[in-house]
C-alpha cells in the first residue's frame, strides 16, 4: 500500500530526510476524487522527480458558503489504491485542523486588476485556494509542483503567487485529459446523471467552435454570445461565463493574437462545470 502520512510534523521528517539524500520531490495537491486527469499530473510528476508527493485534501477555504464543499465527493480508499498503482511515493492526507489548527489566521490573496472569470462567481475561492497551496509548497519543499491546464485561471494564479513570494518551486502545467466525448474529466463529473452526462460534452464542443471561428476572424462577442446560447439550447441552465481572454493575464482580447484562450462556466443540473481551450493559429 502506499505510506500515507496525515500530520505536519510526520510529513516534515520525511520530506526533510529525502532532501538530504538530495532527492528530487514532485508535489501533486488535489482534492481528491481521482480520475485520469490527476493520473496525468502523477505520471508528469514521476518522469521529472525521484519522490512524488500526492496531498488530498478537500480545502475548506476554498469553498464559498453556498457551495457544494458537503456534497463534494470523497472517496479516499479508491484515490490510495490509484495512489500506489502509479507509484505515489507518499500521500499526504490531512484533517482540516491538521491544516488551520485553533489560531491559524493568515490569507494569501493574489490581486489582478480586476476579478475575472472564476474569481467573479466565486469571491474568495482564489484566495483558498492560494492559501492551501502556498501551505502545501511550503511542506512539501517540493522541486516541482503540478496543476491542469483544465483549471487555466487557478494555473495562472499559482505561478504568480509563486514569483511574488519568492517560492522556489517550479510550476509545471499539465494540458486537460478529456473523455472520448471530449468532456472535461472533473470530480463534479460524478454528480452528472446519465441525461446531464450526455449534455456535458456540448461545454467543450461549443468552446472549440467559437475559438475556431475567433482564429477565422470573426468578432470575438460574437462567436463567444452564440456559443453560450447554444449551451442554453442544449439544456445547460445558465451560462456564468463565456469569454476570449489572454491566457496569461486574463484580459480580454477583443482581436486575439497568439496565446488568447476561450473560458467557459456554466451550471448542468447541480454541477458547475469549466473548460477552456487555445485559440488555434491558423
Ligand atoms: P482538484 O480539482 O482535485 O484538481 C487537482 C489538480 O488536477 C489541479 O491542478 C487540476 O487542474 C488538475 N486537473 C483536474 N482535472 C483535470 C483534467 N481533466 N486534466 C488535467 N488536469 C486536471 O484544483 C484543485 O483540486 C484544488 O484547487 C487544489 C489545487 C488542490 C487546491 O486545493
Amino acid at each position: 500500500a502506499v505510506d500515507v502520512i496525515r500530520t505536519v510534523p510526520e510529513l516534515a521528517a520525511r520530506v526533510a530526510a529525502w532532501r538530504e539524500d538530495g532527492e528530487r520531490i514532485g508535489l501533486v495537491p488535489t482534492m481528491g476524487g481521482l480520475h485520469g486527469g490527476h493520473t496525468r499530473l502523477i505520471r508528469a510528476a514521476k518522469e521529472r522527480d525521484e519522490k512524488v508527493v500526492l496531498t488530498l485534501f478537500v480545502n475548506p477555504t476554498q469553498f464559498g458558503p453556498d457551495e457544494d464543499l458537503a456534497g463534494y465527493p470523497r472517496s479516499e480508499a479508491e484515490d490510495l489504491e490509484l495512489a500506489r498503482i502509479e507509484f505515489v511515493d507518499l500521500a499526504f492526507v490531512p484533517e482540516a485542523a491538521e491544516m488551520y489548527p485553533p489560531g491559524f489566521s493568515t490569507r494569501v490573496q493574489v490581486d489582478y486588476d480586476e476579478d475575472v472569470l472564476c474569481a467573479a462567481d466565486r469571491p474568495g475561492h482564489f484566495d483558498g485556494v492560494a492559501q492551501a497551496v502556498t501551505k502545501l509548497l511550503n511542506l512539501s519543499r517540493a522541486d516541482s509542483a503540478y496543476f491542469g491546464e483544465k483549471d487555466w485561471q487557478q494555473l495562472q494564479i499559482v505561478r504568480k503567487l509563486v514569483r511574488d513570494l519568492n517560492i522556489a518551486t517550479r510550476i509545471v502545467g499539465v494540458p486537460t485529459v478529456r473523455e472520448g466525448d471530449g468532456l472535461a474529466m472533473s470530480t463534479r463529473n460524478r454528480t452528472l446523471g446519465a441525461e446531464h452526462r450526455a449534455i456535458a460534452p456540448r461545454l467543450f464542443a461549443e468552446i472549440t467552435r467559437a475559438a475556431s471561428r475567433i482564429a477565422q476572424g470573426e468578432p470575438t462577442e460574437l462567436a463567444c454570445v452564440e456559443a453560450a446560447e447554444n449551451l442554453i439550447i442544449a439544456g445547460f441552465s445558465d451560462v456564468e461565463y463565456l469569454e476570449c481572454r489572454d491566457a496569461e493575464r486574463l484580459r480580454i482580447a477583443p482581436s486575439p493574437g497568439h496565446g488568447a484562450r476561450v473560458f467557459a462556466a456554466a451550471r448542468l443540473g447541480g454541477a458547475r462545470l469549466i473548460d477552456n481551450v487555445p485559440v488555434p493559429d491558423l
